[in-house]
């Protein structure tokens, strides 16, 4: 009852190894890899370090194995893990986890439990397993993002891709330009729920990171294996930092930041040196609370009615011999991208990034069906899959009217874990290009963290499966099963998920 199901799992003829937190079990792990996660997993099952490599659960890294593969040795008298390094280590542990009941595994029983002696081998088929979530339409707590976390690491997914910055809100600390948090993070009113066009009157924020608690973010998500990328979007969905800094927008404004749902057609002039050495002092300082080699610029959904009309781009398309505005913002994000580049860190884009020609070196991320990251693995870039058609977690899950408000369309569990994540690309090049898949969370109609989760869960189950585990395995009557102590799992975490459909 794995879930993401294991590469294999073969069981021992007979015996098995008995866990009683009341025996307080000794567990041998490398020093160097302890931490506030670790210290905490061990004392909620009652056991106790141990200094000795023949302690009754040992942990030892491995280099033989493949990028986050482990392996798990019950025994009658002791429990090994082998991991790669300790982000294995944390797979290997939610591996385990799913071997106790639910309510041992989360410390809710403390009955003792027999393992049957096994040998699981396991390692991931893709390395990129993500979550994004925008936090500029609806803002969430430390809190409410290290829940997610847990369950991202639950679910071994290691990406946390975090939509910072949009037109309606900006949501970390620059510490260069104040204004992008005290007039950028709070925004009039919104849209009201199920009447879309109307504006509710209320402000909303201010709301907003500071970096010590980005960097707070970026340790604990570390801790449980995962990565956080920070995405600031440019050259559109700038409205919220046009109303902070008019003087880099085309008419210089003045804006505020945008009330309504959608996409606003102000956005960066890229004819205006100074908003490239400010995009540029941005980012300085992004790279530097964000350890991840990945850095998301965003380049989706640019309107480019300012830039037909506006001198300044104008002459920058004269300078440059650009052609048409597609290729102005070819132009302006390839810039971008040297700049990312001069740091040691790889820029990542959504595919319009292919309009007006790919910059060289950037990673797609395909949300508009997959033919945009087909496109790109035609020119030989590396992609992230994250199709709109089934990875968008801000879709419904079945008929508008048994539901609540969500942006449209359809994304039910099945068609998540119906999506092959290598396309219709060959082999070699899927292996090659293909890093892996995210699902997304845009936040229009997430008005508070439990109307959230019942998004994420249980598809999230269902996108863990189809990153990490062999295709050959899929079934999905076979895995709605596997899903069930997931379930009891979720409701004991206090996470908020959608009942499959047979228990709605
Ligand atoms: C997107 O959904 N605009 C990337
Ligand atoms: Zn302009």
């Amino acid at each position: 009852m794995l879930i993401p199901q294991v590469a294999s799992q073969n069981f021992s003829p007979a015996g098995h190894f008995v866990f009683d937190r009341k025996s307080a079990p000794s567990c041998y792990f490398p020093a160097e890899s302890l931490n506030d996660f670790w210290q905490g997993e061990f004392e909620r099952l009652g056991m106790t370090l141990s200094p000795d490599s023949n302690a009754q659960i040992v942990f030892i890294f491995a280099e033989d194995l493949p990028p986050e593969g482990y392996e798990i040795e019950v025994a009658e008298s002791r429990i090994s893990f082998r991991c790669r390094d300790s982000r294995a280590a944390v797979w290997a542990w939610q591996t385990f986890l799913q071997l106790l009941p639910p309510a041992v595994a989360l410390a809710f029983a403390t009955d003792p439990v027999e393992i049957p002696a096994q040998k699981i081998v396991d390692a991931p088929r893709y390395a990129y397993r993500g979550l994004h979530l925008d936090v500029c339409r609806h803002f969430f707590t430390l809190d409410e993002i290290k829940k997610i976390l847990n369950a991202m690491a639950m679910h071994k997914l290691n990406v946390f891709h975090w939509h910072l910055t949009d037109d309606q809100g900006w949501r970390l600390e620059i510490q260069k330009y104040p204004r992008l948090t005290t007039i950028g993070a709070q925004r009039a009113a919104s849209p009201k729920m199920w009447q879309r066009t109307i504006l509710d009157g209320t402000p909303y924020g201010p709301f907003f990171y500071t970096q010590a608690q980005a960097r707070e973010i970026v340790a604990y998500a570390k801790a449980r294996g995962i990565t956080v990328i920070p995405e600031i979007e440019l050259p559109g969905h700038a409205q919220a930092a046009l109303a902070a800094y008019p003087e880099f927008g085309c008419t210089g404004g003045p804006y505020t930041p945008w009330c309504h749902w959608g996409i606003s057609e102000e956005v960066y002039c890229p004819g205006n040196d100074d908003t490239l050495h400010f995009l540029k002092n941005v980012l300085n300082e992004v790279m530097d609370v964000f350890d991840s080699e990945i850095i998301h610029i965003g380049g989706d959904e640019c309107l480019k009615t300012r830039w037909a009309q506006c001198p300044k781009c104008q002459a920058r398309m004269t300078a440059e011999n650009l052609k048409s505005v597609e290729e102005l913002q070819s132009w302006f994000v390839t810039q971008i991208g040297k700049h990312i580049r001069s740091k040691n860190r790889q820029m990542m884009g959504w595919d319009e990034i292919l309009e007006g020609g790919l910059p060289p070196d950037a990673i797609v991320m395909s949300w508009q069906g997959t033919k945009g990251g087909l496109a790109a693995i035609a020119q030989k870039h590396p992609v992230v899959m994250t199709p709109n058609t089934a990875l968008y977690f801000d879709y419904g899950q079945a008929p508008q009217a048994s539901e609540p408000e969500s942006i449209g369309g359809s994304v039910p569990l099945e068609t998540v874990y119906q999506f092959h994540v290598d396309c219709e690309c060959p082999a070699e090049d899927a292996q090659r290009y293909i890093l892996g898949a995210q699902a997304n969370c845009w936040s229009e109609y997430f008005f508070d963290a439990t109307r959230l989760e019942y998004a994420i869960f249980p598809r999230l189950a269902a996108l863990a499966e189809i990153t990490w585990a062999d295709p050959k395995i899929r079934h999905f009557p076979a895995f709605c099963e596997r899903l069930k102590p997931f379930l009891i799992r979720y409701k004991l975490t206090g996470v908020n998920y959608r009942p499959l459909e047979e228990t709605l």
